[in-house]
């Protein structure tokens, strides 16, 4: 990797509990051009020597996907390049593997994001098959809006994870979802922290905050787990912003241990939203024969299996 730049949004959408569409398309606009400047000057080399263009094609906000796209479009086509449309989720997908030998192996994902829960069987490169999604909320949904509940900050995963540390996790009995499904669903944990808030005195946010997270922590460990033994793969990789939670991290990765399954996770760094991820996935198709058109178009409901 030569050079990666993010222009966070994060700030500006704060102050709204959430991310607000119009605002973070004409953010888009502004700061495109601004990245692929800074990124080409971190990475000291002219754009003309760029060898492929790639965009995230969705799923996502179509208005913000529409300008990404369309820039690494033109910039292949004006330069003779190829374009690669690369799925946000496969991103997050290969991201656990950008520090090794970018050898993709066969492994249960585990993908956990603001947008998406999802459990894939990964065959190798360019060949998923999904296992379980969520049927509501995701994973990263729930943890921002108990934070909001809670009157924490956006986003709320940080936030929930920081006041988690001092918590007690066996004060407050949550609900786990669906235990018996490979699919997922973290709306009634939700909504049991919101009938839960009312009745509670002194100070519980700590507790509440650790109870809230394990409980998420022992569905998603169950699932994977079951999902590894099903289809029997050695390997288990967990990718997208929730995969930040040191918590979910250590205790899927003893739970590995336990199993005998190996476990890889991005840094955390690489787990948030970024274009490396998308990079990456690009390089790996390139090498592997694949290219897109440039007339394929953006897609906010982009499916990955
Ligand atoms: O992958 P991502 O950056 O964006 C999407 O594609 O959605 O994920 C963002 C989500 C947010 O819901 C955020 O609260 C959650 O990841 N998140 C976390 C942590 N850091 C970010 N959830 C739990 N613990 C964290 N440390
Ligand atoms: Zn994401």
């Amino acid at each position: 990797m030569l050079a990666s730049e993010i222009a966070s949004q994060i700030a500006e959408h704060e102050k709204f509990g959430g991310v607000v569409p119009e605002l973070a398309s004409r953010n888009h606009l502004v700061y495109a051009p601004r990245l692929l400047e800074r990124a080409t000057r971190a990475a000291k080399i002219d754009i003309a020597n760029v060898d492929a263009f790639a965009a995230t094609s969705g799923p996502g906000l179509a208005s913000s996907l529409m300008i990404g796209a369309s820039t690494a479009k033109g910039l292949a086509i004006g330069l003779g390049k190829p374009y690669l449309a690369i799925n946000h989720l496969e991103g997050h997908l290969l991201s656990p593997f950008f520090n090794g030998d970018f050898q993709i192996k066969p492994n249960i994902s585990l993908i956990v994001s603001g947008g998406h829960t999802m459990s894939i069987q990964v065959v190798g490169l360019c060949d998923y098959r999904l296992i379980g999604r969520t049927v509501d909320d995701a994973a990263g949904e729930a943890f921002d809006k108990v934070a909001k509940m809670l009157g924490l900050g956006y986003p709320g995963g940080p936030e929930i994870e920081k006041h988690a540390r001092n918590g007690d996790a066996t004060r407050f009995n949550l609900p786990r979802s669906m235990l018996d499904s490979e699919n997922f669903s973290f709306s009634g944990l939700k909504t049991a922290v919101r009938y839960l808030l009312p009745k509670l005195r002194g100070d519980f946010l700590a507790d509440l905050c650790a109870s809230f997270q394990q409980a998420i922590v022992d569905v998603l460990l169950r699932k994977t787990i079951a999902a590894a033994k099903k289809y029997d793969v050695d390997l288990i990789t967990v990718s997208g912003g929730v995969s930040c939670n040191e918590e979910l991290r250590r205790q899927l990765r003893d739970a590995c241990d336990r199993e005998g399954f190996r476990f890889k996770s991005a840094e955390p760094w690489l787990c948030t939203d970024n274009a490396a991820m998308i990079a990456f996935a690009a390089s790996l198709r390139l090498d592997a024969g694949f290219e897109s058109k440039v007339t394929e178009e953006i897609d906010p409901n982009l499916a990955l299996a």
